[in-house]
């Protein structure tokens, strides 16, 4: 179940926008067009984003605004994507990511 402020008392009433269909983990959760990735997981309930490296605690959305980097996860294969500031697309594949993160899938050069 999605949890959102779906009446802001400064902001106003949520539009309706388009949905699109996004992967985390495998599991397929639907996401307003237009919306931060981390907001997305965020308004499903998923809280924690990566794995730290030496660790392996869990870390979420800290500072917002693309600075801290502990929203990172893997996007379609690539690793270290701050998802707070980037946007979701139809069909992504996020994954959460462990440490550094896995560049086997990306292309050698
Ligand atoms: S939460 Fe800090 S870079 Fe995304």
């Amino acid at each position: 179940m999605e949890k959102r402020i779906t009446d802001h008392p400064v902001l106003g009433p949520l539009e309706d926008v388009k949905k699109v269909t996004i992967f985390v983990d495998g599991e397929l959760l639907e996401a307003r067009e237009g919306e931060m990735i981390a907001a997305a997981l965020f308004a499903n309930g998923r809280q924690y984003l990566r794995k730290t490296v030496k660790r392996h605690e869990p870390r979420g959305i800290y500072c917002a605004i693309g600075r801290c980097t502990d929203c990172v996860m893997m996007v379609n294969g690539v690793p270290n994507v701050r998802t707070c500031i980037t946007e979701v697309q139809e069909g992504m594949d996020i994954r959460t990511q462990d440490g550094l993160g896995d560049w086997s899938d990306g292309e050698t050069v």
